[in-house]
């Protein structure tokens, strides 16, 4: 699968570091919904899913992560460690989380609320449904700014 990085223009000067997210700037759907995730246990695999209606953007603010996506074409690793760089993560891509650093802070964007009935969290099944998808998404790609 393509993998899609956008890059954060940062503003900077002798204070420091500033990067600002903007709907159709450099990120390319309306926000409806941030989270993050911190604390997370070097062991730990997250995600193990992928959402049938959600497109999101990943930044890893802080500290780094790993991330495997599968679209259904083989599965893709994409390690984040920058705060300045985003990942597309796409409706219908599975996702996996780990090797996270004991300082990871994993900034996550999405177009929609958070939905339980979105997810899919088996496999086989994300296998036999993206397979079987015809659904051409409405995200177009963005360059970041
Ligand atoms: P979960 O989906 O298991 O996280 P991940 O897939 O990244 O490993 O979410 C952990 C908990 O947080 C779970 O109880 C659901 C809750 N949650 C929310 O309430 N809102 C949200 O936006 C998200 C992503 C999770």
């Amino acid at each position: 699968m393509e993998i899609e990085r956008v890059q954060l223009q940062m503003h900077g000067d002798n204070r420091g570091m500033l990067i600002a997210l903007e709907k159709d700037r450099n990120v390319p759907f309306e926000i409806r919904r941030v989270y993050y995730l911190f604390s997370t246990k070097c062991d730990v695999h997250r995600g193990m899913h992928a959402h049938r209606n959600l497109n999101q953007l990943a930044v890893s603010v802080r500290g780094s992560v790993t991330f495997l996506l599968d679209d259904g074409e083989g599965p893709r690793k994409v390690v984040l460690n920058d705060p300045s760089q985003g990942l597309l993560l796409r409706r219908m891509v599975w996702r996996e989380m780990y090797d996270f650093s004991e300082d990871c802070v994993l900034m996550v964007l999405a177009d929609q609320f958070y939905d339980p009935a979105d997810y899919i969290t088996d496999y086989d099944a994300f296998m036999r449904e993206v397979r079987g998808d015809t659904y051409m998404g409405d995200v177009p790609a963005c360059q970041g700014r």
